[in-house]
């Protein structure tokens, strides 16, 4: 088997790291522990970008040095990964001294060569992409993933000789099938080496950016950052000496894979493979693209205030639970969107109720019928159950094909099938009836051995995803998680050992809660978003009924901490009940005698089983206070307010 390496993007510090950089690295770590589960030695690196403009332009804006603002956001990215149970190999930064010195050794060979010219060039720039753009590239004349309209800019460049590798890339391509995965995004690139390739422009002049490497043929100018960046995948092995580089990227043993999203396929299927081709360096094995996150359907943007910290989260719910959430919801290859209500969905569903309830009814059934103690495989091996085995060998066969081609959902989704079947075992086999007959202990004890070793085996194939939960399951079901290598694990729940009852390993989370909370939220972002509401003309305003009411009685809402019931003379026959969400603010005793302004004519709702019928309004400051907007004067009840 040979060395698997992998490599996630090194995310720029301009943002701070979010549930996007979270997700590719979640799956490379997944990834390297599944290929080292299977005997594979692996590496899996990660890092952050730090030269460019845009660096430049946020550390301005702040206040500090490009150097000080790298270090700070860098620092962000490096100490997330632990709390997420991501554990790189290593973590390189383009401001480190050896990858700097090693960027500038490819660049002179490449000159040398005679593949880096020098030229004079005019075109489009997009500082948001950090690049030129082709007239036909534009949309509308704008760049089409920032929207602004690029700069004109005129100036002297060192150019690579990209165009002269075309050929070579597309037969590249066209040989290895699977260079490029999943097949969309291989036929994209394929379509885009179509057009002849233009020479990339790899240099900036410092008298615009001083912040890159500098070019160590000529010092006027700096390297630009896509040239920088991509090189990090061999900097970081150490290239052209290190033992790493020959392990993992160069060596006859080497299996070098790239992760990376669909935003920037361009420079690693093109780019990257082209330099390396100039450079005399063997190309990597596999480019793997996943799409993208989508918040509510739309892209997660700082500007809309949806960008979701995936600290947040798995604070809540456990980090484990987080990554697999990510893992299962999204298919590889195509967008998906996050949503909390879909994680808790998930949570509730897959790990609370099929995984969670399996394991707690075969360890407690353990408990009560063998006293815990893990039963030996039976003498009579017809006793084990052939669909259990079958179940697993084909649950086993699928995980492995998946996974082999960056299919976490399936991968999981075919474990998943396994556990209804262990979860279905249960109801079939009837533990507790076997456990009133005398004459079907033997039975009993295969169906426990069986349950039990497949918890065992479930475990197994669940650490890459689920690292920390695996250890936990893995202590309660009394084996050693480290010691498991490879992925059929047979008896790994040693017969004989005695169990305890199980801890609970994840607590149901209550969905109407978090559909409440997340409600609240998208109600806030749509205000926030909408800014002032749309003009209305008098009609439409006097179509609301606004009259004066004073308070007769206020009192608590059973159940309900936020509601008070409130009694009202609107000047009608009787009085007016309105259920009000002021309880935080207000307390019962000190409202009667109010006068207050009533919606009279809102359509009537029940709250917590009262009706309401009307509403009153209130006003609510920056802090959140809310205060009820009330008369000072009096005026009888019923009075029209407009
Ligand atoms: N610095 C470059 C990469 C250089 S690699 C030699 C860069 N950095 S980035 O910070 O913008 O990271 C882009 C990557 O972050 C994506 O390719 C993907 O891995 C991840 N994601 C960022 N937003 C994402 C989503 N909304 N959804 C999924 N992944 C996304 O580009």
């Amino acid at each position: 088997m040979k060395n698997f390496y992998l490599t996630t993007p090194i995310y720029y510090v301009n943002a701070e790291p979010h549930i996007g950089h979270a997700y590719t690295t979640i799956l490379a770590d997944t990834m390297t522990r599944f290929q080292r589960l299977r005997g594979r030695l692996t590496r899996f690196q990660t890092g952050t970008d730090e030269h460019g403009d845009k660096i430049v332009e946020v550390a301005k804006k702040q206040g500090v040095s490009p150097r000080q603002y790298a270090d700070r956001i860098s620092r962000m990215f490096r100490e997330i990964w632990p709390d997420l149970n991501i554990k790189p190999d290593f973590f390189i930064r383009t401001t480190d001294e050896g990858h700097m010195r090693l960027v500038q050794e490819i660049l002179q060979r490449l000159y040398d060569k005679g593949d880096i010219y020098f030229s004079h060039y005019g075109g489009n720039y997009c500082v948001g992409c950090e690049r030129f753009y082709l007239d036909r590239e534009l949309k509308d004349g704008k760049c089409p993933d920032h929207q602004t309209v690029p700069v004109y800019i005129e100036e002297e460049n060192y150019f690579f000789k990209m165009s002269l590798y075309q050929k070579a890339l597309i037969s590249h391509i066209e040989t290895n099938p699977d260079f490029i995965r999943p097949e969309r995004y291989r036929n994209e690139v394929l379509s885009f080496l179509k057009e002849p390739l233009e020479d990339l422009c790899i240099s900036r002049p410092k008298s615009r950016l001083a912040w890159g490497i500098e070019l160590p043929f000529d010092r006027r100018f700096v390297t630009y950052v896509w040239f920088d960046a991509l090189m990090n995948y061999i900097t970081g092995l150490d290239w052209p000496l290190g033992s790493a580089y020959c392990s993992f990227w160069s060596g006859p043993e080497a299996d070098a894979q790239h992760l990376i999203a669909k935003d920037i396929l361009k420079p690693h299927a093109i780019y990257w493979p082209t330099m390396l081709m100039a450079a005399g360096i063997p190309l990597y094995s596999h480019l793997n693209v996943h799409g993208y996150w989508k918040i509510n359907d739309g892209k997660m943007s700082k500007s809309l205030g949806n960008v979701v910290k995936p600290l947040d989260l798995a604070r809540i719910y456990g980090v484990d639970p987080f990554r697999y959430f990510l893992l299962r919801e999204m298919a590889f290859g195509l967008d998906a969107s996050f949503g909390e209500e879909l994680l808790v969905e998930r949570y509730n569903a897959d790990l609370a109720n099929d995984l969670g309830n399996l394991f707690s009814r075969v360890l407690n059934m353990l408990a009560q019928y063998r006293g815990g103690v893990v039963p030996d495989k039976p003498a009579d091996r017809s006793l084990l159950s052939q669909d259990l085995a079958n179940g697993r060998g084909q649950a086993l066969a699928a995980y492995q094909e998946h996974m082999d081609r960056y299919e976490f959902h399936l991968a999981l989704s075919s474990l998943w099938v396994f556990i209804s079947g262990c979860n279905k075992y249960v109801v079939s086999s009837e533990p507790w009836a076997l456990a009133k007959k005398q004459e079907a202990g033997e039975k009993l004890d295969a169906v426990l051995y069986d349950l039990v070793q497949a918890l065992a085996w479930i475990t197994v194939l669940l650490s890459p995803a689920m690292p920390q939960v695996a250890l936990a399951m893995a202590d309660q079901l009394g084996f050693n998680l480290d010691q498991a290598i490879g992925l059929d694990g047979h008896d790994l729940a040693a017969p004989g050992i005695s169990l305890q009852k199980p801890e609970p390993l994840f607590p149901r989370v209550d969905s109407a809660k978090v559909q409440a909370k997340t409600a609240k939220a998208e109600e806030k972002a749509r205000s926030k978003a909408s800014g002032p509401a749309p003009e209305i003309n008098i009609d439409e305003f006097s179509r609301l009924d606004l009259r004066l009411g004073k308070i007769l009685e206020a009192a608590p809402v059973p159940g309900a901490d936020k509601l008070l019931r409130l009694s009202l003379d609107l000047g009608e026959d009787k009085p007016r009940t309105v259920v009000s969400g002021i309880a935080q603010h207000y307390k019962p005793q000190d409202l009667p005698g109010l006068q207050v302004v009533v919606v009279a004519n809102l359509k009537p709702v029940t709250l917590r089983g009262v009706e309401s019928h009307g509403m009153i309004l209130a006003a609510t400051g920056p802090e959140g206070e809310v205060k009820i907007i009330t008369l000072s004067d009096p005026l009888p009840p019923g009075s029209k307010v407009r």
